[in-house]
């Protein structure tokens, strides 16, 4: 894994190289208004085009977004297939954008129960964008960070069987390597809209030294001048991993 925060300290920028974001309170967003929370949905897909485009423009590098957690299949039958319906619909029109944009699109999570019409939408949409390099869009569907880690415990025991008998050889680098985001740095600034203060089974590996901003407003209603509000707060955190402010003054 590129930059543990827990096995060396990483560069801190100004502007976040990782974002990673829980886009909630779409439903809420709805039912204020007396709509379906359908509809906020389709209105949290707008706001998606709006934060990559901000962030692109802003110099981050890694964009990632919670769409589907593991336990969003709990949700009523018609909102689950309604989240599919628009995961498909923006993968058919949005992909060419991205495209233009330089985007590179990637989908993690256990995509196994996904019909196979979306699988093939989501290896193709990956395929297209993958020369890309200026922002590394992934989005997570149904994604769980437990998940994530039992699936990369289960990948190092296949490559390397013989780590059953020797459990003390397994260290954090070796299982990092197999979590589903390992190609990206760990997250320098998380977000979650709606108001509630959770990490809701995000990430949970990666945001062990992340910073932490959660606002009100709903993930419809977010936009360029949100993230500008969120990495003003980020410019503002010392981040000192384990260390005192005193070394990290010495160290400036
Ligand atoms: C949480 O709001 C949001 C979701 C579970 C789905 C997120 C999906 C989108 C923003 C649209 C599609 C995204 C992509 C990437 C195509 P909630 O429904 O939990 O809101 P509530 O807490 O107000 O009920």
């Amino acid at each position: 894994m590129p930059n543990s925060s827990t096995l060396s300290v990483p560069a801190c920028t100004d502007t976040p190289r990782h974002l990673a974001i829980i886009m909630d309170g779409n439903g809420r967003w709805a039912t204020k208004r007396f709509l379906p929370r359908t509809a906020g949905h389709m209105r949290g897909v707008q706001a998606v085009r709006r934060v990559v485009e901000a962030c692109g423009r802003r110099g981050v590098e890694y964009l990632t977004l919670f769409a589907f957690s593991s336990e969003n299949w709990r949700r009523p039958k018609e909102e689950v297939s309604l989240l599919m319906r628009l995961f498909m619909q923006t993968l058919e029109k949005q992909v060419g954008k991205l495209e233009e944009q330089g985007v590179r699109l990637r989908i993690v999570g256990d995509l196994s129960p996904f019909e196979p019409r979306l699988q093939a939408l989501i290896r193709a949409a990956e395929e297209r964008t993958a020369h890309n390099s200026t922002l590394n869009l992934t989005i997570a569907a149904n994604y769980g960070g437990r998940w994530d880690i039992l699936q990369a415990m289960r990948k190092l025991l296949a490559a390397q069987p013989g780590l059953a008998s020797q459990p003390d050889a397994i260290d954090e680098a070796q299982l990092a390597q197999y979590l589903s985001m390992a190609y990206a740095p760990e997250p320098d600034l998380f977000i979650r809209t709606g108001g509630e203060q959770r990490i809701s089974n995000f990430l949970i590996w990666q945001l062990a030294y992340t910073e932490l901003y959660f606002s009100d407003d709903y993930w419809p209603d977010f936009g360029a001048k949100n993230i500008d509000a969120a990495f003003e707060w980020y410019r503002t955190r010392e981040r000192r991993f384990g260390r005192t402010s005193a070394q990290v003054a010495s160290q400036t």
